[in-house]
């Protein structure tokens, strides 16, 4: 057993143990100690995460550009700073870390954490590959109620999440028969960046590119400032990301998952502009057919990006002008959503909405106050879940996943989400991926 993570109070109560003088007991043994956290990507998408981690220690601050590491300094100047996150994971009595860098460093980071009994708050997407997705679920579920993870879809904790999910459960718009999500950003590129100039003497271009292969620098990949919007710089490379499959897609699966209660689907197909080995496509659209759960029969989720937008019922109604949104089709109607609005539809024939009384407060699902105080409380108490575990979070990510391998066979296929294999040979050839030599996925 490892350290303080398996001596929580419940493991102590359970074996008897009383506290030991400090050393033995850590952060999270009471639930008013602060957790020693690292954050790793302090600047850019980082910085929204300086505020509310300030009420904890941050002992670590771990970033590839030096520049970063010394604007992170600023806000936590007593913490120690490191380049490379796999030297970070080591720092002495951590306890958890925020993952906010690249793409294709988060699913290798959180498995490096897990495997270090580390609690871990990590940036969408959780990954960019099938299998990386699998190993990182693999991992939590090994340590689930002894630690929390959380990725960062904070739109969950708006309450619109959960007055959709009511409707839904309710009956407003009757039998569930079809969801939606879409996202009209386009960041078309040809191909990766041309050699550039060097890297700038703060910059470790190596440890940036980490597990990908070898690419040449270019600036432009830099371009996009420290407003934690320079993802949109690279998250379109292959080797760096699953474009906006991964980037909205996440957020507005989670809302489509959230409202479905999801599992697996069980079948995938894609189409959309020409395959690209090189960069991830704009326009797609991807389709998927959910089994049926405990309360819903089978339905079917679509996603369309990059300007192939869905039809919608009403011709009033502008899906691009939305942006990014989410739609529940029920027989008797239609909830339109975004982030904080939902619009109900009701059929014009049966959706007549005599059969649907709103909640009263009382029966309303429970509130998410804080995401991010959601993951702290479960850090310090691991039997409390949190509400975008790794769980839940890897599967989504590993359906758009599945959407992409769709689109570059070209052919429609069947999942098994408990094998991990498609009826498709050609697909299954993509679901992993080799990395830079040195670089392990599940070290
Ligand atoms: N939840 C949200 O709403 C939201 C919003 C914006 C970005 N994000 C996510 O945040 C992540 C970062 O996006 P960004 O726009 O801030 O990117 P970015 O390029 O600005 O990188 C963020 C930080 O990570 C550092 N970094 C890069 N490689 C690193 C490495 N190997 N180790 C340590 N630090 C490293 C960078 O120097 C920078 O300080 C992305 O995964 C993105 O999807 C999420």
């Amino acid at each position: 057993m490892n350290r303080r993570h398996f001596l929580s109070k419940s493991t102590l109560a359970a074996s008897g143990l009383t506290i030991l003088p400090s050393g033995l007991l850590r952060a999270q043994d009471g639930p008013n100690s602060k957790l020693n956290i690292a954050l790793i990507g302090a600047s850019g998408r980082g910085n929204a995460h300086h505020g509310w981690i300030a009420q904890e220690s941050v002992v670590a601050l771990c970033d590839v550009d030096e520049e970063h590491l010394v604007h992170g300094l600023k806000k936590f100047p007593k913490a120690k700073t490191y380049r490379d996150w796999r030297k970070c994971l080591d720092h002495p009595g951590l306890d958890a870390i925020v993952i906010a860098t690249p793409d294709h460093h988060h699913a290798f980071i959180s498995n490096w954490a897990l495997n270090r009994n580390l609690h871990v708050y990590c940036e969408k997407p959780l990954a960019i590959t099938v299998e990386e997705a699998r190993t990182v679920r693999s991992n939590w579920l090994s340590k689930k109620g002894k630690l929390a993870t959380q990725v960062g879809t904070q739109m969950h904790a708006q309450p619109n999440y959960a007055r959709m999910k009511e409707m839904i459960l309710d009956g407003a718009i009757g039998q569930l028969q079809h969801v939606i999500g879409w996202g009209n950003r386009k960041l078309p590129r040809s191909g990766y960046l041309k050699a550039e100039g060097k890297p700038p003497a703060n910059l470790d271009w190596d440890l940036w590119l980490g597990p990908a292969s070898e690419h040449p620098y270019n600036p432009d990949y830099f371009s996009g400032g420290d407003g934690g919007s320079n993802c949109l710089k690279w998250n379109m490379f292959r080797d760096f990301g699953v474009g906006q499959m991964g980037d909205m897609g996440s957020h507005m699966m989670d809302m489509l998952w959230n409202g479905i209660d999801a599992s697996f689907p069980t079948s995938v197909k894609a189409a959309g502009e020409t395959f690209n080995p090189e960069v991830t496509p704009v326009q797609l659209e991807a389709h998927f057919e959910h089994p049926a759960n405990d309360w819903r029969g089978p339905v079917r989720l679509s996603w369309y990006q990059g300007g192939v937008l869905p039809r919608m019922p009403y011709r009033g109604i502008n899906a691009d002008a939305i942006g990014h949104g989410a739609m529940f089709k029920g027989d008797k109607g239609f909830i339109i959503a975004d982030y904080h609005n939902r619009l109900m539809l009701p059929d014009a024939k049966d959706g007549d909405l005599t059969y649907y009384t709103p909640r009263k407060t009382e029966d309303q699902l429970p509130a998410i106050s804080s995401f991010h105080q959601n993951w702290l409380d479960a850090c310090k108490d691991p039997s409390k879940s949190t509400c975008c575990d790794f769980e839940y979070s890897s599967q989504y990510i590993e359906q758009m996943i599945l959407g992409l391998v769709a689109h570059q066979v070209g052919e429609g296929f069947d999942y098994d989400g408990k094998t991990g294999n498609t009826s498709n040979a050609k697909a299954n050839a993509l679901l992993s991926r080799e990395y830079r030599k040195g670089w392990t996925l599940n070290g």
